[in-house]
């Protein structure tokens, strides 16, 4: 059955597991501990049945039919677009639809970065970025002239600000691309802080809050980024879209990014020109069916109520905190107080690759993560070659970080330690 969407905000969204039918799943006879949701999220009921109602009830192409049904997929889509730009604070025109955050990301690399970067000409990003906020930038650069630089973190995995100022203060930093929340180390950055520096410095910022969205409230206004971007498929919606909101005033002087049907007003021989905002920026037939579910998905976080998922990501990272730090040889990279991070906690334990860690928690049916989790540079400068990594999302509880304890001591036994 379907969540309720006016479901009043719960004490403790752990109640909603329910909700989630994959998690009634079961491996080697017991049921699933999900904790790699920083990967990706499970997804409610009301996603499931929003997007199998719409190939069921209202599947048409949009923007393009007049009639019936074409008009109701079209207010479908555009009303989710509506509800996930009120989601983060946005406004419908500014707030485009892509395939994921990485495509968000490339968008701006493409269509801003190409056309205002040049040799002379610096992008500042971070040591704590995710490759789809470093690759684009890096290729923007090689083909513009322009330099690619790092901010450097601290021992706790932390950026310094004073750092962000001397480097701004060099006057060549044109866009400064930030993480809201590391999806290794798991800090929070002070993004809002970071923007208002930058943009006295007269740089663009771009934040990347595909970890932030999922968990906590988040108003792009107030954080005054130009561009900010996240991805549907953690947010306990489907995979297949992203989401940029976009400033104004950048977008409308941007040149399109990809071309084709959708994103033209008209098309002469030669040349064309764009449709509004945002669709000058979607080109093709849109990921309507992902538009939709992703409308819900954010329909069931606001039901919950963002306060009160931040509340419970907060309480069970302070608990697996607690917990992994009773395990002999086990250091959590990143802060340690849940203030200043989010519910990624990457973990080493001393005498076992993170794959075979990985690997005997699944023989527990418990789901961790293991790798270098799209963060190779930041690999590099905490000097592992890979990470163990729990995450949470609204239907775990403690007896999921409980479950990891047990899979934990398995390990060590099996390794003799
Ligand atoms: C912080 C961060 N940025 C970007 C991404 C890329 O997301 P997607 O693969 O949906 O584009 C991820 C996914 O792991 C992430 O954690």
């Amino acid at each position: 059955m379907a969540t309720p969407l006016s479901r009043a905000p719960v004490a403790s969204p752990v109640e909603v597991r329910d909700d989630f039918p994959i998690l009634r799943r079961e491996r080697h006879g017991r049921p699933i501990a999900y904790l790699d949701s920083a990967s990706t999220s499970q997804k409610p009921h009301a996603v499931i049945e929003a997007i199998a109602d719409y190939y069921r009830l209202s599947n048409a192409n949009i923007h393009r039919g007049v009639y019936g049904l074409a008009q109701e997929a079209t207010d479908l889509y555009e009303g989710a677009r509506e509800r996930v730009a009120a989601f983060c604070g946005g406004e419908a025109a500014t707030t485009i639809f892509a395939k994921n955050i990485t495509e968000a990301i490339n968008l701006v690399a493409y269509s801003w970065g190409r056309s205002r970067l040049g040799p002379g000409d610096e992008v500042l990003i971070t040591e704590m970025e995710h490759h789809s906020n470093i690759v684009p930038w890096q290729l923007a650069c090689q083909q513009t002239g322009a330099t690619l630089r790092y901010l450097s973190i601290s021992e706790d995995g932390e950026l310094s600000l004073d750092e962000l100022d001397a480097v701004l203060a060099e006057g060549r930093v044109r866009l400064v691309g930030v993480i809201h929340i590391s999806n290794v180390l798991g800090t929070i950055n002070p993004v809002r802080e970071i923007c208002t520096r930058a943009r006295a410095a007269g740089a663009v910022t771009l934040v990347d809050g595909a970890q932030a969205v999922p968990q906590m409230s988040v108003d792009v206004d107030e954080i005054g980024a130009d561009f900010y971007a996240w991805t549907g498929h953690k947010a306990l919606g489907p995979t297949g879209i992203g989401v940029l909101h976009g400033r104004r005033e950048l977008l409308e002087e941007m040149p399109p990014f990809l071309s084709g049907g959708d994103m033209i007003s008209y098309v002469g021989y030669e040349s064309s020109t764009w449709n509004d905002l945002p669709w000058k920026f979607e080109a093709g037939t849109s990921p309507i069916a992902e538009g939709v579910g992703l409308g819900a998905a954010i329909d069931y976080l606001g039901g919950l109520g963002m306060e009160q998922v931040r509340l419970h990501e907060r309480e069970l990272t302070e608990y697996a905190l607690e917990r992994l730090g009773e395990v002999p040889g086990l250091r959590v990279l990143g802060p340690l107080e849940v203030e200043r991070r989010g519910g990624a906690i990457s973990f080493a334990l001393q005498g076992i690759h993170p794959h075979d860690i990985a690997e005997i928690c699944d023989r527990e049916a418990v789901c961790i993560r293991a790798g270098h989790h799209c963060a190779q540079p930041l690999m590099r400068r905490l000097g592992v070659p890979a990470t163990a990594r729990a995450s949470f999302h609204v239907y775990n509880g403690r007896e999921d970080v409980d479950r990891l304890m047990s899979a934990l001591e398995q390990a060590r036994s099996v390794f003799g330690l």
